[in-house]
């Protein structure tokens, strides 16, 4: 389903993904962890296309299509979704505004009909409910103001809504509290079937006790140095990169 292979980028110049070698099968939910700076978030924007990231080799498919020479909105349109690691604020951009654009952007690509305000705010509450978010943080302005946890699940809320085919979720963790991290993993969850893939990125094991990932890939220095099960991240939990790290060294 999504592809990828020996893909590499850069940024200002600058070498990032050293060659990224990533396979994430149909229905399967995918865990990439590794230390602050490895290309985690990069390889995420890069697969959503963001602007100033420029692939120098490699290729990346889904479904069989040449996703790096789509445009980031038909990127969108083929189904896959980028939950960033810090969303965006958009001052006098009405939350429920754009999710509805979204999302009828998204309906229209599928051959779906748009929905109309009522259909539209129908299914937004009922999703704003099962996230436990209040209700009038789709009257206010995209994440403008939000704290850091209802901005994370203000991405989950998108997500929910939109029903992507792959979601790329870059620390949907980070900033959250226990019961936060809880209702956000629910939300990926309850998504979970064999119509929806997930790369998770993550920091920490504790996310992966909730959304259990089909397999685990450590991402270090643009590169992905190991891949096993979900006891792989625990491993790394207990004893940290350096080893890991050092076995790839001495194996290279
Ligand atoms: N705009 C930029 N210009 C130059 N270097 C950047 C830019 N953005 C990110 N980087 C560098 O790219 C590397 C990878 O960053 P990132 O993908 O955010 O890592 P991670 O998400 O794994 O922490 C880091 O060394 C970072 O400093
Ligand atoms: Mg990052």
């Amino acid at each position: 389903m999504l592809e990828i292979k020996g893909l590499t980028a850069e940024i200002d110049g600058k070498q990032i993904l050293k060659g990224i070698d990533l396979t994430i099968p149909q229905g399967e939910v995918h865990a990439v962890m590794g230390p602050n700076g490895a290309g985690k978030s990069t390889l995420s924007y890069v697969l959503s296309g963001r602007e100033g990231y420029e692939v120098t080799g490699g290729t990346a498919t889904f479904f069989g299509q040449d996703i790096l020479a789509m445009e980031p909105e038909e990127r969108a349109a083929a189904g896959i979704f980028l939950a960033f690691q810090y969303p965006v604020e958009l001052p006098g951009v009405g939350n429920a505004n754009f999710l509805r654009t979204a999302l009828n952007s998204v309906r229209r690509a599928r051959g779906e009909g748009e929905l109309d305000a009522v259909q539209f705010l129908k299914q937004a509450r009922a999703a704003v409910k099962k996230l436990a978010m209040s209700e009038d943080m789709l009257k206010r302005n995209v994440n403008v103001g939000f704290s850091g946890g209802e901005k994370k699940r203000n991405e989950i809320l998108q997500m929910t809504m939109l029903q992507p085919k792959l979601a790329l979720l870059d620390e949907t963790d980070s900033g959250l509290d226990i019961d936060a991290l809880r209702i956000v993993a629910e939300g990926v969850n309850a998504s979970r079937g064999p119509n929806f893939s997930a790369l998770v990125i993550t920091h920490y094991q504790r996310l992966l006790d909730y959304i259990v990932p089909d397999h685990v890939h450590v991402l270090a220095d643009g590169r992905i140095i190991r891949s096993g099960g979900p006891e792989l991240a625990k491993e790394l939990e207990a004893d940290g990169y350096a080893g890991i790290i050092g076995e790839a060294a001495e194996a290279a």
